[in-house]
């Protein structure tokens, strides 16, 4: 019989008999998978496991030094890389979401190469692969930021060709989260949202500035709070702010403003495959609506999306 228990002993018996001495490199991105495939790994090679978490620019707000926080408390093996203005130079000019998309990519790519060649003697790439992504391995919308393997093709970044170990392979989600726990993984990291690899960037529509990722970390960090706060966050799938790319009128005190809109987006949703917008209280929304329009300079309106994937996505890119 399948135990959370049960897997963590073998797991690690296995990737110590498999790996011995030789070093691993592994991506995180402060999601579930790559975080117990981290865990995993650590207990059964220790400092041979070197972590690499990119900062993009991309994530919400304090996300990256918190979450590089609690992986450190972990006792992880693990580096974190300012590339946040290579992104943002990458994603200059760009407003079709699939060049943002194939921008991330490449500059993780670039990045991550560069990360993985200054460990001498690195043998494996290290990966959360987990078992729905090796049956649907390209997303609908195409290649997502993680690293996926390819075999046997030349012209590959360096650190693609080193033997891949994913320890989570054969696992669903809430299977993950179960090994998460049997391993006191932080419920913070356990118990989070997804959230897109190529980031807030398909959050904002159109060209990605600094400006309108910090406009839209700000709302989206009052949005999440207060979710956390009303007891609503975990019976969500997910939830983020949508900056959209237009300008509305609106009035502050004696002056008319001509600012921007942001969308609140919710859904229930068993695989992200199919969603249903969340009915969340007018109470909460309203409380949102006034603390986002209060607090964010930039920000006159804020909407709430109530549809329903198909036919709608759940990202607006
Ligand atoms: P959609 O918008 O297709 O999203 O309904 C379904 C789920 O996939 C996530 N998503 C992505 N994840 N790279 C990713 O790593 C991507 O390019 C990407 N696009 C969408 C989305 O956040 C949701 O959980």
């Amino acid at each position: 019989e399948w135990t959370p228990d049960s897997f963590v002993e073998t797991t690690i018996a296995n990737l110590k008999e498999k790996l011995g001495d030789d070093k691993v490199v592994l991506g995180l991105s402060g999601g579930v998978d790559s975080s117990v495939a981290a865990v995993l790994l650590h207990h059964a090679i220790g400092k041979n496991l070197h972590c690499i978490f990119v900062d993009n620019g991309l994530l919400r707000k304090d996300e990256f030094q918190s979450v590089l926080d609690s992986y450190q408390h972990m006792g992880l093996n693990v580096k974190g890389v300012d590339a946040k203005q290579r992104f943002y130079d990458a994603l200059s000019g760009l407003s079709d979401p699939e060049q943002k998309r194939k921008a991330i990519g490449r500059v993780f790519i670039e990045v991550f190469d560069d990360e993985a060649n200054r460990i001498e003697n690195v043998k494996w790439l290290g990966q959360g692969t987990i078992y729905p992504d090796i049956i649907e391995s390209v997303s609908v919308k195409g290649p997502s930021a993680t690293i996926k393997s390819h075999h046997n093709v030349g012209g590959l970044p360096d650190f693609m060709k080193l033997k891949v170990v994913e320890p989570l392979n054969t696992l669903f989600k809430d299977e993950v989260r179960k090994v998460g726990r049997s391993l006191k993984i932080d419920e913070n990291i356990l118990g989070r949202h997804p959230f897109p690899g190529p980031g807030l960037a398909i959050r904002i529509l159109g060209e990605v500035t600094p400006e309108k990722v910090h406009i839209l970390q700000e709302a989206d960090a009052i949005y999440i709070n207060n979710l956390k706060s009303s007891g609503l966050y975990d019976k969500v799938w997910q939830a983020g702010t949508i900056f959209l790319p237009v300008q509305s009128v609106g009035v502050m005190g004696d002056e008319r403003t001509y600012e921007n809109v942001v969308c609140l987006r919710a859904v229930e949703s068993l695989d992200g495959m199919t969603a249903d917008w969340c009915h969340l209280p007018y109470d909460v929304l309203a409380k949102i609506s006034n603390e986002i329009i209060n607090n964010v300079k930039g920000i006159n309106r804020v909407v709430y999306d109530i549809s329903s994937k198909p036919p709608a996505t759940i990202e607006w890119e």
